[in-house]
């Protein structure tokens, strides 16, 4: 398919850096679309371990990476990871592209973020990573943002930024975070200017010259669907639309050019930061999930709140997507827990719901419903194809396809490329 969207289904650290990365192989051109350097997706190279939170990860697999205009780009973040690929011998200059109409996080941006989430009561606060990239977002859409070709611009560097950033500091004093130096902020902006120029384009033009060549695009979605500003658990929810919703407005494409939809599932659940979580485990099997998933944040290195697979919000998901299919992560950190569980539907107020509630305070309130299924106790990490599966995982992977509406495609088995089960076709 030339243009496939791969997003996450939950809240994310689905694994869709792994997900990406094995079907970054022979892509022409990975893209971002949305969110900024608050995602942070981990793939493994051989014995390396890149953490890359700007830079889609298909660069470091002869792809071209374009940094699309929906993304709020920290050109300090990217600038570190345009170094970090060059070390492997990949130059930025050739296999990098940043959209002209992207918008920058200036670097008043990640304190304000900080600081008006610091100042939220505690029943409020979003959690955020911190990157700035709600402030950026918000100053977009109120026609105070700075794109990417602002700042190849002088006039605008002469004429908008110095009064961006004075208000930038007023807002840092009044959210009672320290404001910047005016004059080294001025200096470092200054000195993006010739580092990022050779990489900047209008992509919009490149990705639809890319569909009409017929080549690969992969369209690699930060976040997750439950984090959606629109369809998730507003307000503990990022600040873009996180899955399909965003291509089409985060590239230039129309929304029609998707010709795959790929969500990509964790075969449990995890959440970071706030927020309503109905089947989160805080005894025994969430301490578990945790320790055999690694679940720490790629970005915050906090703790993942953990818990069993949600069939309910990712079925909510699946909808709002048009999904085609779904990668399902992890499985093997499910080995030898008996029984799996599986929530179904909610009990909320004395009654059964199967849709995800808008309201923070009922999802807060939602009991799970849970269907058991007896668990696996062989470890999958070997698994290649689907005969190398236990009898037990096939069924608790069905039982989710048939709650979700929708096929496992692909089935990850460990942290490496080659630990993937493709499902093969439909009937097959
Ligand atoms: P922000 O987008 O950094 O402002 O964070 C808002 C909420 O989304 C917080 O609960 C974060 O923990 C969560 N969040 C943002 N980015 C990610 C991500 O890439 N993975 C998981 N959670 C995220």
């Amino acid at each position: 398919m030339p243009v496939t969207c791969v997003f996450g289904a939950q809240w994310g650290d689905e694994g869709k850096g792994k997900v990406v990365d094995y079907l970054a192989d022979g892509a022409d051109y990975v893209v971002r679309y949305q969110g900024g350097a608050n995602a942070g997706h981990t793939i493994r190279v051989g014995d390396e371990s890149f953490a890359l939170r700007l830079t889609p990860s298909g660069v470091l697999r002869g792809s071209i990476g374009v940094i699309a205009n929906g993304v709020v780009i920290d050109p300090r973040v990217l600038l570190e990871e345009m170094e970090l690929v060059a070390a492997r011998g990949i130059r930025p200059e050739d296999s990098l592209r940043i959209s002209d109409r992207a918008h920058l996080v200036l670097p008043f941006h990640p304190p304000l973020d900080r600081a008006l989430d610091a100042a939220r009561s505690d029943a409020w606060r979003v959690g955020t990573t911190g990157r700035g990239v709600s402030t950026a977002i918000a100053d977009k859409h109120s026609y105070d943002g700075f794109r990417v070709i602002d700042l190849m611009s002088e006039r605008m560097r002469a004429e908008r930024l110095p009064y961006l950033l004075e208000r930038g500091n007023e807002r840092l004093r009044t959210a009672g975070a320290e404001p910047l130096d005016l004059t080294a902020t001025l200096a470092e902006i200054e000195s993006w200017v010739p580092r990022l120029r050779p990489m900047v384009c209008d992509t919009v033009a490149l990705l639809h010259r890319a569909r009409e060549e017929d080549r690969t695009v992969l369209l690699e979605g930060a976040q997750a669907s439950l984090l959606d500003v629109d369809f998730g658990t507003y307000p503990f929810t990022t600040s873009s639309n996180t899955g399909v919703a965003g291509v089409a407005s985060g590239t230039g494409l129309p929304a029609r050019a998707v010709d795959r939809v790929l969500a990509v599932a964790k075969a449990y659940t995890t959440r970071v930061g706030r927020g309503p979580f109905p089947t989160e485990e805080k005894g025994e099997v969430g301490r578990r999930l945790q320790e055999y998933g690694c679940e720490f944040g790629t970005v915050t290195g906090r703790p993942r709140r953990c818990g069993w697979f949600d069939a309910v919000g990712v079925r909510h998901v699946c909808r709002l997507n048009g999904v085609d299919g779904i990668a399902l992560t992890k499985i093997d950190v499910l080995s030898g827990i008996d029984p799996l569980r599986i929530c179904v539907a909610y009990q909320v107020d004395g009654r059964v719901i199967e849709d995800f509630p808008a309201d923070p305070d009922v999802l807060g309130r939602c009991e799970p419903i849970y269907q058991d299924v007896p668990g696996f106790m062989e470890s999958l990490t070997d698994a290649r194809s689907v005969d190398d599966l236990p009898e037990r995982a096939r069924a608790y992977v069905a039982a989710l396809e048939q709650q979700v509406g929708a096929r496992v495609e692909i089935l990850s088995v460990g942290p490496e490329r080659t630990e993937t089960v493709a499902m093969g076709a439909p009937g097959a």
